[in-house]
């Protein structure tokens, strides 16, 4: 792209991904300011941007990305260069249990903020995910040319967007680029995902609920390695184009549970098999050598060090998801900004 970059905006920027983006995008780009637009929905947490509160290249907004008005306005007022688009329903099992809200912000919320990003005609990088591509039989990998099957009401909903974002392309002309990347894992993720949802029940001595057989094959990446590929794509990738994101680090999630009872000290008794979740996806596994050749992106974090220092986080940091998991986080927007409002 050859716009200049000044200023970004950020949808989803006190979730997981988000929150790490915007503390690379920082670290990374010191001429750079972030508009970091984010509903505060359960999984928006503004605990996990603290340490950005009283940083000046850091503003950060709560609202919603289908408020037509709102994005526009932060796009005129701080003359927005770039759209990252983080902002979604992200739990599978959550949308099983309730599709229509996806629909409504995956979907219906992409579409506004492409429209707004077609009105200042600023680049959009939507990040999408692997699970667009469905599930993967004992061998292969999902290429960006892969066939789009996506089996959830999460999947679907994220299937939809990528492909709306991709439209905007073809028949307006809007600057679109597209990521798709593996599971991540870090610090910050809201413990209903896999590891941080494992690493809190052993730290609380509770048991493990691992869904089916446990041999579904997930391909992990460290949420950095996948924030600097967001980095990448909105430097460097071409218009209209697709990234596929991973890193070669494919596991059986019984693997993966057995690995941080180890890094915890803990048993296998801690293990309960429960109930399989609804049209579970079996295997993903990313090819990345586009992104590697393109981007000349590659993942810097090997998956057993990554691991262990997302295990010492989630010990060392057993306030910040002890206050998620009993809802008290909630309040620190109220009792944070309601005295500054
Ligand atoms: P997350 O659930 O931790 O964070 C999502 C954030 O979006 C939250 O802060 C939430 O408050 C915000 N949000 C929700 N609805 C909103 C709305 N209508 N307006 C503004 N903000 C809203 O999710 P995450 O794991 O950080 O995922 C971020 C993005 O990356 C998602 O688009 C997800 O589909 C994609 N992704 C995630 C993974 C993964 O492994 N977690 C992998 C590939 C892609
Ligand atoms: P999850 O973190 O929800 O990510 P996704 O479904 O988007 O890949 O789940 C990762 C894998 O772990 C998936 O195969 C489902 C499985 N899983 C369990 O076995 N038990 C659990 O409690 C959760 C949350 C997930």
């Amino acid at each position: 792209m050859s716009r200049p970059i000044r200023c970004v905006l950020v949808t989803g920027g006190a979730g997981f991904i988000g929150g790490n983006l915007v503390r690379l995008l920082l670290r990374e780009r010191p001429d750079w300011t972030i508009i970091n637009l984010d509903k505060l929905t359960y999984a928006g947490n503004l605990e996990s941007l603290v340490d950005l509160k009283d940083n000046p290249r850091h503003q950060f907004v709560r609202g919603d990305i289908a408020n037509a008005e709102l994005v526009e306005h932060l796009i005129s007022t701080h003359k927005v260069d770039a759209i990252l688009n983080l902002a979604a329903e992200s739990h599978v099992d959550r949308s099983i249990l309730g599709p229509g809200i996806f629909v409504e912000t995956n979907v219906a919320g992409t579409q506004v903020l492409l429209d707004e990003a077609r009105r200042a005609n600023v680049r959009f990088v939507q990040v999408s995910t692997d699970e667009v591509y469905g599930s993967l039989g004992p061998t292969g990998k999902f290429t960006e040319l892969s066939p789009l099957e996506p089996s959830s009401p999460y999947s679907a909903s994220k299937t939809a967007a990528d492909l709306i974002a991709l439209s905007y392309r073809r028949t307006f002309g809007l600057d679109v680029v597209v990521t798709r990347c593996s599971n991540n894992y870090g610090p910050y993720q809201f413990p209903e995902k896999l590891i941080p949802l494992m690493i809190a029940n052993a730290l609380e001595s509770k048991k493990l609920p691992v869904y089916g057989d446990g041999q579904q094959i997930r391909d992990w990446i460290h949420v950095d390695d996948h924030a600097r590929g967001i980095l990448a794509a909105l430097e460097k990738g071409k218009s209209g184009e697709v990234y596929n994101f991973g890193s070669e680090n494919e596991h059986p999630n019984l693997f993966i549970v057995r690995e941080l009872l180890k890094l915890l000290s803990r048993g296998d008794d801690l293990i309960e098999y429960v109930k399989d979740r609804p049209g579970h996806d079996r295997r993903y596994a990313i090819d990345a050598s586009k992104a590697r050749r393109e981007l000349e992106w590659a993942p810097q974090v090997p998956f057993a060090q990554g691991l262990s220092r997302t295990v010492d986080w989630y010990r060392e940091n057993r306030g910040w998801w002890e206050r998620v998991r009993s809802g008290v986080y909630r309040n620190y927007y109220a009792q944070n900004y309601g005295a500054r409002g």
